[in-house]
Order: structure tokens, then C-alpha cells, then sequence
């Protein structure tokens, strides 16, 4: 895969508008909405309950800049709107669970995207799980790990499991070039056969877990009782932050849409630590 190249933007660190400067494309929100559909086959997943995949929020139809941000949140929304972003792709969207009214910080939020002219898509577990852009297969390549398995789960999701050649001082070696930091469960055996990887939140999914056929997970996030679970399998467990595991996809996304429509795409950093 071609390796990114993007301009980075840091929280409060932008006052004019980037797009002015970039000159560029124009493209149709239609046709990135699309692009990104097919390619992420959305409509195959489920999902979470009114995590919406897809086109969250339109804007009037032109596209000439991207920003990708892990989530929907005032920071990442502030920054896009200082950048004069047009389109925001994120893995964590607006919606989720229950309908909310849109008031309090949500009337802000919304209010900023539609003053600004923003669009919104956004992309969870497609994501997570794509072959060649998800979060879970980016972290397996930067392992220099082969998925030869993959777990199926609940929602329309896979997990990927590969063999792993080496002692865990290694993978951990790895892990911690890659993430800036890591929880360690380490009650399995000095070398590691099997790799579990689930980004995000996985930690719960997977102490739902009653058969197991790996003896290592790296994942992004884990409840308290997932301590227990790791203990009573005897599993080596890095738990790397679900931030820190989902930056991957969205990026991967991003430059895929940028390589293909011809416009330039901003990384808004949130620097979130957990
Ligand atoms: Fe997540």
C-alpha cells in the first residue's frame, strides 16, 4: 500500500482556512459517499444499534479537502472547521445507541458542521474489519503478522488471528514503537503462537470468549474482569489504547479517497490517550 503523506493538524493550532491555500479539485459528495460504500461493502454490516455507516451528515454537494479524525467530537469538529475542511471521515460517529435530542453540546456540534458547509461520513465496524484498510489488518501488517483465521462476532464483524514467529519480548518491542502506551497481561508462555488482534474495545468481546483459540490479544481497550479471563486462559494480553488502535483505518481511508478523487487530506490529531 502507497504510504501516506498527510498534513497534520494539532488541536488549536489552526487559524485560517487551509483550503484556500490548496487550490485543487473539485469533487461531488456523491461520489466519495459512494466510493466509500462499495469499497467498505457498509451495507453488509449491522453494526451497533444506530451506529449509522455511512453519509451522517450532507453537506451542499462540493468537495475540495478531507479531514480523517478517529471521532465526531467538538475537537475534531473545531479543527475541521478551522481548516475549512469539507468533508469529515471519522470511525466514530455521531450516533450511537438511543436517539438524543440535539441540544446541549450536540446543538453546537451540528451547528458547526452545517454553518460550515461540513459532511460527515463515518465508518465503524466496515472499517475495523476490512481486508486491506481496517484497523485490524494495519496493525497485523505493522506486526509483520499473516491473518490465517478470522473469528466472526457479533454485528456482521471478523477478528483476525495470525501466527506469530517470535518471543513476546519482541512483539512487545514492537508495540511500543507503535503505541505510545501499553497495558501488559502477561500470563502466557515467553513465545507467542497465536495473535488475536482487535482494535478498538475489543477487551470485552472478547471475555465473552468461552473457547479461545489463541494464546495472545492485542487490543485497544478491556474491561476490569478481562484481567481474569486473560489470568484463567493464560494469555499474553497488550492493551494499547482504543484511540491509539483505531488511527490506522480512518487514515488508510482517507489517503484511498485522496489517491482516487485527486484532493488533499488533513490528519486531525486528537492526541486522546485513552
Ligand atoms: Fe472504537
Amino acid at each position: 500500500m502507497k504510504k501516506e503523506t498527510p498534513t497534520v493538524l494539532l488541536a488549536r493550532s489552526i487559524h485560517w482556512p487551509l483550503k484556500v491555500a490548496m487550490g485543487g479539485n473539485v469533487c461531488s459528495t456523491d461520489a466519495i459517499v459512494d466510493f466509500c460504500d462499495r469499497m467498505l461493502k457498509v451495507a453488509e454490516f449491522s453494526d451497533y444499534p444506530n451506529a449509522h455507516n455511512g453519509l451522517q451528515v450532507a453537506n451542499s454537494g462540493k468537495i475540495t479537502c478531507l479531514g480523517a479524525a478517529v471521532d465526531a467530537n467538538r475537537m475534531s469538529i473545531e479543527m475541521a472547521t478551522a481548516a475549512g475542511i469539507d468533508m469529515l471521515l471519522v470511525h466514530h460517529g455521531l450516533f450511537w445507541g438511543r436517539s438524543l435530542p440535539i441540544s446541549h453540546r450536540r446543538r453546537e456540534n451540528y451547528k458547526l458542521l452545517l454553518d460550515n458547509d461540513i459532511a460527515v461520513y463515518s465508518v465503524h465496524l466496515p472499517l475495523d474489519c476490512h481486508p486491506e484498510i481496517g484497523n485490524n489488518a494495519l496493525i497485523m501488517n505493522e506486526l509483520g503478522i499473516l491473518p490465517i483465521q478470522h473469528l466472526p462476532c457479533e454485528h456482521g464483524f471478523t477478528m483476525p488471528i495470525g501466527k506469530y514467529n517470535h518471543p513476546r519480548k519482541v512483539l512487545k518491542e514492537t508495540l511500543e514503537v507503535l503505541f505510545p502506551r501499553i497495558i501488559e497481561l502477561e500470563f502466557g508462555d515467553v513465545d507467542i503462537g497465536r495473535v488475536l488482534v482487535c482494535s478498538g474495545g475489543g477487551g470485552g468481546i472478547i471475555a465473552a470468549m468461552e473457547n479461545i483459540s489463541f494464546d495472545c490479544v492485542i487490543t485497544g481497550e478491556a474491561p476490569r474482569h478481562f484481567f481474569d479471563f486473560a489470568y484463567e486462559h493464560g494469555l499474553n494480553a497488550y492493551i494499547c489504547g482504543h484511540y491509539a488502535t483505531e488511527v490506522f483505518g480512518i487514515r488508510a481511508l482517507a489517503q484511498k479517497i485522496s489517491d482516487k478523487f485527486n484532493i488533499p487530506w488533513f490528519w486531525i490529531e486528537e492526541n486522546c490517550p485513552l
